[in-house]
């Protein structure tokens, strides 16, 4: 089915959508491809662009306490209880443009086809931009989605990013108020659900041919920044049986992590930051700095795997004669979609004449934040070029962004709050 032949649409949707993720892709720290992280001045600029486009399509839209970007559609009474949608508009470095913002503007442009029609249904509509789930600058993640959910607590405000600024001092030249980060928390009396359309970031749905997927649960994650300290020296004198050298040592736990984390369905491990810190050629490494995110669909692998790499790290330290330190940065449970909700959006794909699919989601996503608050559930968007993400050859095409745009609004349209017992 392509743009032009969409009967549900007639294409409406996919050129919108795709223009004005480009338009979004423009807000980045350099030319060198797509960075936005949180509280930048590039993502203030793209804040103010969504709200525009939200004030546009019918919206009340503003910056929220903790930057995010807040829309609201009222129902066809004012104050009714509210179906959350939306995702985040920060990315991770040198990104794809679809990861997060495709799920803010096709919302978007449901509450715009809405408006346009007249329609007000027996709910609101809050679409929300997330401001930080990639947590690239304060090693932090999903600050946004817990800021909604209402579950930061106010020692986050003291981490600092790596130029040493403060959270605090971040938002205060955002024009935010580090004391009021309270105030953008949802009580659940407010809120029905939370609904987040999402690129599958992965290879399934292109595999199967399918435009659309069912989310089922999100991977739990565990995230540690490690610290491997052994003794500088002379990379001409020292012989090899009498060094301590951290970034040896940081390479044989790097192959640990992998390993133990090797052939086990959906548990993951990845080292994605390596650093000698003023490392040099002919010095013998002191120090090792490493990121490490270990995630697996069933919480109890994933803690296993946890605690086997942190021991087989010790150990590693132990006979290489270097001290290592971990520090938790990161542990979410893994997060499960409500049958209701996912029934809902299995209805919604069986009418655009689509076989639903159900897959669990290896990467996080800002829905993992709302679990404690309401229910919750994920709509998943094929993407191209083998699946790939976080990276600048992310890709989708018009026609999935029309349909899935379409079948999103097919969702609001049939939205139910839970029956009781459901
Ligand atoms: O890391 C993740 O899975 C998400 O993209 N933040
Ligand atoms: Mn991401
Ligand atoms: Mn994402």
């Amino acid at each position: 089915m392509t743009n032009d032949t969409n009967p549900q649409t007639g294409g409406r949707f996919g050129a919108e959508v795709l223009d004005r993720l480009d338009q979004l892709a423009q807000f980045s720290e350099s030319d060198e491809g797509l960075t936005r992280v949180y509280l930048s001045a590039e993502e203030k600029g793209a804040g103010e662009l969504l709200i525009g486009w939200m004030t546009e399509a019918g919206m009340a839209a503003d910056f929220d306490a903790v930057g995010n970007v807040v829309g609201r559609y009222e129902g066809n009474a004012p104050g009714l209880p509210a179906l959350l949608t939306g995702s985040h508009y920060d990315t991770v470095r040198n990104a794809g443009q679809y990861d997060g913002m495709l799920g803010v503007v096709s919302a978007i442009s449901c509450i715009k086809a809405l408006n346009e029609a007249g329609e007000r249904l027996p709910f609101a509509i809050e679409v929300i931009g997330f401001a930080d789930e990639e947590g690239v600058r304060f090693q932090s993640t999903l600050l946004g989605s817990r800021g909604v959910a209402g579950t930061l607590d106010a020692e986050i405000l003291d981490k600092q990013d790596a130029d040493g600024t403060t959270m605090a001092e971040a938002m205060t030249a955002f024009g935010l108020d580090p004391a009021r980060i309270g105030d953008a928390a949802h009580k659940a009396e407010d809120v029905l659900a939370y609904i987040e359309l999402h690129i599958e970031q992965g290879p399934v749905l292109l595999a199967e041919d399918l435009p659309v997927g069912v989310v089922t649960s999100i991977a739990g994650a565990t995230r540690f920044a490690v610290t491997v300290t052994g003794l500088a020296g002379h990379a001409g004198t020292v012989p090899m049986g009498g060094r301590h050298d951290a970034a040896a040592a940081a390479a044989e736990m790097l192959l640990a992590i992998e390993d133990r984390c090797s052939g086990i369905d959906a548990l993951v491990g990845t080292v994605g930051q390596l650093t000698v810190p003023e490392g040099a050629t002919n010095v013998i490494p002191g120090a090792a700095i490493f990121s490490i995110d270990i995630r697996a669909g069933d919480d109890t692998v994933r803690e296993a795997a946890v605690a086997d790499v942190e021991a087989a790290l010790a150990a590693i330290a132990e006979r290489r004669n270097v001290t290592v330190e971990l520090t938790r940065t990161h542990e979410a449970k893994s997060a499960i979609c409500a049958p209701w909700l996912m029934d809902q959006i299995r209805d919604a794909i069986g009418a655009a004449d689509i076989e639903p699919r159900y897959l669990m989601s290896g990467a996080g996503h800002d829905a993992m934040a709302f679990v404690d608050l309401t229910d919750i559930a994920m709509l998943f968007v094929r993407c191209g070029n083998g699946g790939i993400s976080h990276h600048p050859d992310e890709t989708m095409t018009a026609a999935d962004a029309d349909l899935s745009t379409a079948i999103l609004l097919d969702i609001f349209r049939r939205f139910r709050p839970k029956a009781d017992g459901a």
